[in-house]
């Protein structure tokens, strides 16, 4: 650049910075009290991880009125909240849900644990290293599995079943019925109703019996409380996928298998890879050339056991009973490993192609396979992103975000009024907003709708010395005299 250049160049950046200046200087006269930064000034560095965001108000009302209305529901069924960690060892899940699951095998957040806390783990691979270069050494740990790898939960019936062997939870009252709410993990590919850090409300009953009444009360349950968020729209899937002795879904499972080989050709190539890996599996895909071909194929229903017939049919009169209305789906498999005889899965409007809301079944049998004595289970799991995201198609998500008194107050002895008013107003379970600096009356309560208060508390001189309250309605602009006594009746009409 020659020094030509460079000076002009140096003159228009002085140009600049002083423009930039005047600019700010106008924007702070225009509204001295609310100096932000316009959205193409901010530079965003940094932004939430794909398939993860920010919940926000007004929308995180919304939540916290599915969220107490589970915990009120989930009560008058004698359910307790349980809290487990987000971190597990990732042996949890692969043993329960099971390694060859997509969940498990393509969509954890897996990592190596820091060595510190593992001794034992530490020395054994040293020793492994010893012997080896220490690279291939450290494969070999790795592969071995000793190292210690721990994963963000995808889910939380691992967990749960890992808590009760904890806790020796087999020695309380039987059942032991739990509910969960909070943030789960998938690396999936993230669309509407999909995301890598999704939230759950889920419910597990474990120990005692497998009565079919215990299913049934269990799917009553979720059901309630859709019903008292007034969700419209919810479809009840159930089916049996029958329990693993030899003679029962093995069997089966055998049957599909030779069936799908004979039309193997047919078949798309994850459905083929699944005919060897998981047969069950195939009767899940939605490839539309496929369906007339899976429409054809022997049902489970039709090969359980006895023992599991008879479960099944009675799990449909408890329902019944129950008036709860659900639909018969044979395809209905599940994508984990641990679940036996009753499945079922609740679907809702306005969600695309992500339209389970709600997805459970029985799984008697995994906490003896994570260590514990043998036990029955049953539970669910709500996919909330998607619960919010029904609820607001169905018109059912507005929550109100504003304020219930604006306090436009002026002056020295008014601001101190104002202070003592707020206090009492919020004592009184009133939301308030007392603005920290003086503003005009105008500017007042032209924020004060901006903020969708519901009333404006006109605070001056005069009212402090009367000792009385103005109150205007700004729905019509109407404005009344109060005493603090009166005052405080007509805001609780
Ligand atoms: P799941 O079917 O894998 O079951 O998940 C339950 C629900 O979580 C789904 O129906 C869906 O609403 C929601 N969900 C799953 N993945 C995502 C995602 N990536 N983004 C948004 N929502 C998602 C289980 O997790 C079992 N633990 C349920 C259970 C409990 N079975 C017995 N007890």
């Amino acid at each position: 650049m020659s020094a030509q250049e460079q000076d002009k160049a140096a003159k228009r950046a002085q140009w600049e910075e002083i423009n930039r200046a005047k600019a700010l200087a106008k924007r702070q006269k225009e509204s001295p009290t609310d100096i932000a930064m316009r959205p193409s000034e901010i530079k965003k560095i940094f932004q939430a991880i794909r398939g993860t965001r920010d919940l926000l108000p007004p929308e995180t009302a919304l939540w916290n009125r599915v969220e107490n209305t589970a915990h009120e529901v989930f009560a008058t069924f004698g359910f307790g909240e349980i809290r487990p960690p987000i971190l597990e060892d990732s042996n949890l899940f692969a043993r329960s849900i099971g390694g060859e699951t997509d969940v498990v095998s393509k969509e954890m957040y897996t990592f190596p644990d820091r060595l510190e806390d593992h001794p034992e783990t530490a020395k054994a691979i040293q020793d492994v290293m010893k012997e080896q270069p220490r690279l291939v050494g450290l494969a070999i740990a790795t592969s071995a599995a000793i190292y210690p790898f721990i994963s963000l939960r995808p889910e939380a019936t691992a967990s749960v079943c890992r808590a009760y062997i904890e806790h020796n939870m087999n020695q309380l009252p039987q059942p032991v019925k739990l509910y969960y709410m909070g943030p789960m993990f998938r690396r999936e590919r993230p669309q509407k109703g999909r995301y890598r850090q999704f939230y759950q409300i889920g419910a597990e009953v474990l120990g005692g019996n497998d009565a079919p009444a215990i299913d049934a009360e269990v799917i009553e349950m979720v059901m309630t409380f859709f019903d008292k968020l007034e969700l419209p729209g919810l479809e009840l899937d159930i089916n049996s996928i029958g329990h693993n002795a030899p003679e029962c879904r093995p069997k089966y499972v055998e049957l599909l298998r030779e069936e799908l080989r004979k039309v193997k050709d047919q078949l798309g190539a994850d459905s083929q890879r699944r005919i060897e890996t998981n047969p069950l599996r195939v009767l899940d895909s939605k490839l539309e050339h496929e369906q007339p071909i899976i429409a054809k194929l022997p049902r489970i229903a039709d090969h359980l056991c006895d023992a599991c017939k008879t479960h099944y049919a009675e799990v449909k009169k408890q329902l019944q009973l129950r008036g709860v209305i659900y639909r018969e789906n044979w395809r209905l498999v599940r994508g984990l490993d641990y679940y036996m005889r009753t499945t079922f899965e609740i679907t809702a409007k306005g969600l695309g192609s992500q339209n389970a809301v709600c997805g459970g079944g029985r799984y008697d049998g995994l906490v003896e396979l994570l260590g514990g004595p043998p036990t029955k289970g049953i539970g669910f799991a709500i996919g909330e992103d998607r619960l919010i995201l029904s609820l607001q198609d169905a018109g059912k998500g507005a929550v109100r975000q504003g304020r219930d008194i604006y306090i436009a107050w002026m002056g020295e002895h008014a601001y101190a009024a104002a202070v003592r008013t707020a206090k009492l107003l919020r004592n009184a379970g009133f939301s308030v907003e007392l603005p920290p600096s003086e503003l005009k009356f105008g500017k007042a309560l032209e924020r004060a709708s901006k903020l969708d208060s519901r009333y404006a508390l006109i605070l001056g001189d005069n009212e402090v010395s009367e000792g009385m309250f103005t109150l205007k309605t700004l729905a019509d602009g109407t404005q009344q005299k109060f005493t603090e006594p009166e005052l405080l009746e007509f805001l609780r009409l």
